[in-house]
């Protein structure tokens, strides 16, 4: 299933998932319009890609985008969902409904999580916000983000991204070189 960094021309693609995200729950809670018009919401896609934005988008091997994952850092006075602490971006992520359940959104988190590392100055955290009930959260669970607050009815979750070091030196995710 290939991966590819996330471009300026995926914006449109970005919007849908997050649309996807919002509406998690299946039960079609917001409409596009309504995402446009919610400053909470735009906050996450404005200016794709400004400075320090990175992302991945999922295709199938004929070139159709399935699913993004993609993250920014937002300033503490227009902070995200799952705002931690300046400098730590928060991730979005969503596949599209007729492609989940087929490892995309694992392997989207493990690419960008790989992005992270891999930035010009590594990101060394990653931070998100899930809503109650979402099963997306044992996904993140497996990958180690842990619960770190709450805001709302969502858990706020982190992940102390592992260091390119640590992988070439075999070392499990997490694990000190
Ligand atoms: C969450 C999401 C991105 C997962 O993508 P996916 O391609 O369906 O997931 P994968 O096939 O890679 O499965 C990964 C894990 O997701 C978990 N999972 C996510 N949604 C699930 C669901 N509805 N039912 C069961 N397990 C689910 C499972 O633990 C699975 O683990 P496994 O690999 O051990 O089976 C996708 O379901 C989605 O877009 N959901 C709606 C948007 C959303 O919730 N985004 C996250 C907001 S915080």
């Amino acid at each position: 299933m290939p991966i590819r960094p996330a471009a300026a021309h995926d914006t449109d693609l970005l919007r849908q998932v997050l649309l996807e995200a919002y509406n998690w729950d299946g039960d079609r809670r917001f409409t596009a319009e309504q995402l446009a018009a919610d400053p909470h919401a735009t906050r996450y896609l404005e200016g794709w890609p400004q400075d320090g934005d990175f992302g991945v988008v999922a295709e199938t091997g004929a070139g159709e985008p399935v699913g993004a994952a993609w993250a920014r850092c937002l300033p503490e006075d227009r902070p995200g969902y799952g705002y931690v602490a300046p400098g730590v971006p928060e991730l979005t992520l969503g596949v599209l409904p007729g492609h989940r359940g087929r490892g995309h959104g694992r392997a989207l988190m493990r690419a960008l999580i790989q992005a992270a590392s891999g930035r010009p100055v590594p990101v060394p955290r990653l931070s998100l916000s899930v809503e109650g009930g979402n099963p997306a959260v044992r996904l993140y669970t497996s990958l180690g983000f842990v619960p770190v607050g709450r805001n709302g009815g969502s858990d706020t979750m982190v992940l102390d991204v592992p260091s390119r070091m640590s992988r070439a030196a075999g070392g499990r995710p997490g694990s000190r070189p």
